[in-house]
């Protein structure tokens, strides 16, 4: 970051002697005032509770323009990432800073998809969840039990650690998640074989049976694929801010994943998918495209407490570039399945119509976000409506990583420790209490 010529002036109308603050540049996006001495020349903290305005790192993964509807992997238009190369290119790219040349491509391929396979004992702790155990508990789960079963790739400070702990989540995280399916619904697991594709690699661990070869769908596996890198990695999020600080404490890179992938869960967050399906449903089961109206009114009124899930986003003030890419991918997938009357599909075109015509909307800058379609495409290649997060889990993972790995190897990083605003009882002291 650069020193701008600009600094603040922070002034207080008590008299109290003002305070200059150094202005830092960025490459792109907004400037920061650097408040870190504030308390120190004032003794007063700033206050932003969810973070609206404060700048938590400085980072060169991922770039957001929420006015423009713009995304950038290291620099590169999301929509030429989703178009020009595949999931695997994209973690080399999130993950080094720079798209692989032939060879490395090659080499990073043949080493993720060579550790796809994970430990044996790992199907035995599954065997402690309940079968009907929703799949986020069982990944948060298992990734967090990762570190019990990598003790040569736990310490966060050894860059080498950090190379190989980063294969095998990237690598094994597929595995986990259709380990988590196949125990849900009782079938066996299936092993990852190392000719297929990282994503076709991942059809058929989860649809995949022992009894019969399993052909992977080109068209599907293309689509997966797509839907690994549109979820890959997106700036400070709730859980990539989550696995910055779980690991700022110095914990190991499983642990540190574990809790990103426990913050995702939420319906907020990476869990809008799950609830995005189960509100278009809840719609269709009302009437469908005919309940609408009655619908947008629900959310429209705020002690209803319902929300059009999938829509909005802290940061897009504009459609949000995914969204786009992802309804794409399933104008194609639903015309590969012959699925093209799918009324889901159907209903979600035209909630989105209405809410983009409805001044509540258009006034909020409220607009399709990632999540509204991805739920669409993943029920119609057959991933079950619980296990959509586990999918976005699995994508984000080595965003989190390329984070967690940016984080660490900032000189600047020590443990994250925000301060409070303390508005409970002064000191008191405990009433003699009364011999009973
Ligand atoms: C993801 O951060 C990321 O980058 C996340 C993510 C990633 O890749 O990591 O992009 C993935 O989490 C996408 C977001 C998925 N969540 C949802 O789709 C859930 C529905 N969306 C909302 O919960 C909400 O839009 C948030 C949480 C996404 C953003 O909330 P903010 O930024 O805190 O905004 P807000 O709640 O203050 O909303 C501003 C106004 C409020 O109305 P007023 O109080 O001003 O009258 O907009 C309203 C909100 O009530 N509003 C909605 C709405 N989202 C916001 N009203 C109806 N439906 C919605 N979905």
């Amino acid at each position: 970051m650069k020193l701008a010529d600009n600094k603040a002036t922070l002034s207080f109308s008590n008299g109290s002697p003002s305070v200059d603050l150094p202005v830092y540049h960025g490459s792109i996006g907004p400037d920061v005032i650097d408040i870190r001495k504030l308390y120190a020349q004032t003794g007063m903290f700033t206050y932003d509770p969810g973070f609206l305005s404060t700048a938590s790192c400085q980072s060169s993964i991922t770039y957001i323009d929420g006015d423009k509807g713009e995304l950038l992997y290291r620099g590169y238009p999301i929509e030429q990432i989703a178009s020009q190369c595949d999931y695997l290119d994209t973690c080399y790219l999130l993950l080094k800073g720079d798209l692989p040349d032939a060879t490395q491509r090659a080499d990073f391929h043949k080493l993720v998809i060579n550790h796809t396979m994970v430990n044996e004992q790992l199907q035995f702790f599954l065997r402690g969840f309940r079968r009907d155990a929703h799949p986020m508990a069982v990944l948060t789960g298992l990734v967090g039990a990762m570190s019990a079963f990598y003790h040569d790739s736990t310490d966060i400070n050894n860059p080498q650690h950090r190379d190989i702990s980063a294969i095998r989540l990237i690598a094994k995280m597929p595995t986990l998640v259709a380990m988590a399916y196949k125990y849900g619904i009782g079938q066996p697991y299936m092993y990852p074989r190392n000719d297929l594709s990282y994503s076709g690699n991942f059809l058929r661990m989860m649809f995949g049976v022992p009894c019969e070869d399993y052909k992977v769908n080109p068209v599907l596996e293309r689509a997966l694929d797509r839907i690994f890198i549109l979820h890959a990695d997106h700036e400070q999020n709730a859980s990539t801010s989550t696995v910055r600080l779980c690991g700022s404490s110095g914990t190991n890179p499983f642990a540190a994943i574990a809790a990103g992938v426990a913050c995702l869960w939420g319906p907020a967050h990476g869990g809008a998918n799950e609830a995005c399906l189960n509100m278009l449903e809840d719609i269709q089961k009302m009437g469908g495209v005919a309940k609408v109206g009655e619908f947008m009114n629900q959310v429209k009124d705020k002690n209803s407490g319902v929300k059009l899930m999938g829509f909005g986003h802290r940061v897009y003030k504009n459609y949000d570039p995914r969204a786009k890419l992802m309804q794409e991918t399933c104008n194609e997938v639903l015309a590969e399945l012959g699925l093209e009357k799918d009324p889901l599909f159907a209903l979600a075109k035209q909630l989105e119509k209405i809410a983009l015509e409805d001044d509540y909307f258009v006034q909020r800058k409220l607009y399709p976000n990632v999540d509204f379609y991805s739920g669409i495409v993943q029920r119609a290649i057959g991933i079950p409506v619980n296990l959509f997060t586990g999918i976005f889990a699995l994508a984000r993972t080595v965003g989190w990583i390329a984070q967690l790995n940016e984080m660490i190897s900032d000189p600047e990083y020590k443990i994250g420790r925000p301060r409070q605003l303390f508005t409970g009882s002064p000191r008191r002291d405990v009433p003699t209490m009364a011999k009973a």
